[in-house]
Order: structure tokens, then sequence, then C-alpha cells
């Protein structure tokens, strides 16, 4: 049988590194492109790997015209949402121009299947919580907005082009790969949980907690956090319904369970045994108080059901790994 060809874009980053593990165990033929800005060489763990760059159109050209790829899933883009307000352009310049490059690229050569990592940062302030798909699309910041550019340009193409898309837009993506070759390799790491066991393993001194005042049971933040590999199976799950020749989507992932700050700093303490130092710190700016996913759509419509979404199972991935890194660190 012909072995469906996936293009991963950033599949040396974080996610796209999880991404490509699992499309490879379940037998897909995987190409990843990734300029290794952020990504590292060594977390493609197999298929093809090419050096390239999304600003560079010339090789955009090249790799569609040597390929012919059944679809593409697109994880390079820049995360941080205080860099984006600081330095917009850097911002609209990777996740849209960069992105547009891609698209227009796959038009050119017939590619009509794409998979987009959007983000909950699309919603902005939630007016209601869990939040659905109709909540409407007020993002906060630069790097929220370029994720919402994309999805109305996707909606677009899909009108005038027939590009077919689905839009995932991941609530708090955490953990990693529970065979523990695989994890998180932010550099700087802004995300809680890393940081968090950053402080268990003593390779930081302490967490700090931005904001004990927030209108929640016991004053921090609350958020949805979802298991990395579980965030995959949804990006399998809708390849297997955009090649069976469904039509455009977006979806929300997350568990619909909210853990404040000071319940994962718990947790941690539970799942490592370690005491994990905290230092409360004024609120960081931009931060809502809750951020929890209605998932039902993804639910219903891809049949997807995280397996691992317990925050300790989660934790105890990411420790897994921090233990690995740490000790490379050593
Ligand atoms: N936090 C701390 N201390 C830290 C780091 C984080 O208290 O050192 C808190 C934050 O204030 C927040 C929570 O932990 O309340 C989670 O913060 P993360 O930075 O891990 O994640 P965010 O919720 O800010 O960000 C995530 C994604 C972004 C996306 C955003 C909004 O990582 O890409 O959700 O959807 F933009």
């Amino acid at each position: 049988m012909h072995k469906k060809n996936i293009l991963v874009v950033g599949g040396a980053g974080y996610i796209g590194s999880h991404m490509v593990k699992l499309l490879l165990e379940r037998e897909y033929r995987v190409t990843t492109f990734d300029n290794l800005s952020t990504g590292y060489r060594d977390a493609v763990l197999g298929g093809e790997f090419i050096l390239g760059d999304l600003a560079d159109k010339t090789q955009l050209d090249a790799l569609f015209r040597a390929n012919r790829f059944d679809a593409v899933m697109h994880f390079a883009s820049f995360i941080q949402v205080g860099e984006s307000v600081r330095e917009p352009a850097k911002y609209y310049a990777n996740n849209v121009t960069n992105t547009l490059n891609l698209l227009d690229s796959m038009q050119a050569h017939g590619v009509t299947k794409f998979i987009f990592s959007s983000s909950a940062a699309v919603y902005g302030e939630p007016i209601r919580t869990p939040i659905d798909e109709q909540h409407p699309k007020q993002p906060l910041n630069p790097y929220g907005r370029t994720k919402w550019i994309i999805e109305q340009v996707l909606q677009d193409y899909d009108r005038a082009y027939g590009l077919r898309s689905i839009c995932l837009r991941y609530f708090n993506a955490a953990g990693a790969d529970p065979d523990g070759k695989l994890g998180e390799r932010h550099a700087p790491e802004t995300h809680l949980i890393p940081l968090v066991l950053q402080a268990a393993s003593g390779r930081r001194k302490n967490i700090q907690v931005f904001g004990r005042d927030y209108d929640t049971p016991d004053g921090t933040c609350i958020r949805d956090y979802v298991h990395v590999t579980d965030l995959c199976v949804a990006h399998l799950l809708a390849l297997d319904r955009l090649l069976k020749g469904e039509t455009s989507a977006a979806y929300n992932l997350g568990n619909g369970n909210g853990f404040s700050v000071q319940q994962v700093i718990d947790a941690a303490h539970r799942v490592t045994g370690r005491d994990i130092p905290v230092e409360y710190a004024p609120r960081r700016e931009g931060d809502p108080a809750r951020l929890v996913a209605d998932s039902t759509a993804a639910r219903r419509a891809l049949g997807w059901n995280p397996q691992l979404a317990e925050l300790d199972t989660l934790i105890r991935h990411a420790w897994q790994w921090e233990c690995k890194t740490t000790k490379y660190h050593a």
C-alpha cells in the first residue's frame, strides 16, 4: 500500500518532534523541514531531514518539486507572547509571511491538505469559560494575532483554492514522550511545568509564581494542560479526516480540566518527591486568570479521547525528561 507522505514543517521543535515520532510509528513517510532556529536536529528521530527556511521561496519550490506530499503539518512558529509584544515584526515575518510562502508553494504544487498549529491565544481574555470554538476571537498580543490571521487566511484559501485545513487551537501543551526520548527544550524556557521541574531538579533556584491575587480559589492562574502525545494523536485524527476528503475545520485541544499554578507545583512535589522552592512575584502582563478548553467538538468530530489527561502522568513524563537532560548537563 502507498504510504502517505507527510511534510512536517518545524519537526525539530517541541511538538513537531513528538509528531514526527508518532507518524513514523504509524508507518507514514515523513520529511521534516526545519531551520533549527529553535529546534534540534537530534530531536528528529527518523524520516528525511531538510535544513531549510520558509523565508526561502526558491528552496520551498524545490522541496515541493522534488516530493509528492499528501499533506503538510505546520509547527514552525515563534511562541513567546512577551517577545511578540516587544518584537512584533519578528512574529509577523515568521508566523504570517513565512506561512503564506508555505501555503503558496503548496498551492503551486497542488498540495491541498494542511494542519495548522493554532492557539488558545486567538480568543484573548475569555468572556465565558470553558471556551468553545465559537467564542469571540480578540487576541491580546501579536502572537495571538498571527495565529488568528492565518486561520482567516485559511478560510479564504479554502473558498478560493480548495485548500482543506484543520486548525488545532492548543491550550497549554506540556509533558514529554512517555518513552523518554523527547521532551521540551525551549531556550529560554518560559513555560510553567518545565520551569517547576527545573526548580525540583536544582537546575534553577526556585519557581516564581506570577501573581496570587487572581479571582481563582487559590489566587493563582488556572490553565488547561494537555499532554503533547495526546495533542499529536489529535493531529493524526485530523490528518485522517483531511485525507478522507472532509471539510476544513478548527478545534480546541485541551482536557477541559483547569489546574492552578499552585496545584501544578503541588503535583510536581508529589511526583518528584523533591522540595520546590517558590517565590511569589507580581502578575505577568497579559495573563488571563483562567483558560480552560471546551474540546467537545474535537472529541465528537475527530473521535479524540486524550489518554494521558492526568496531571500527575503529564508531570511524570516531563520529570523523566528533566532527569535525563539534567544528567546531560551535569
Ligand atoms: N507561570 C508562573 N511562573 C513561571 C511561568 C509561568 O507563575 O515562571 C504561570 C503563568 O503566569 C501562567 C501559567 O503559569 O499563569 C502558565 O504559563 P505558561 O507560560 O506555561 O503558559 P501560558 O498559559 O502563558 O501560554 C500558553 C502557551 C502560549 C499561548 C498561551 C495563550 O504556551 O503559546 O498559552 O494561549 F500563547
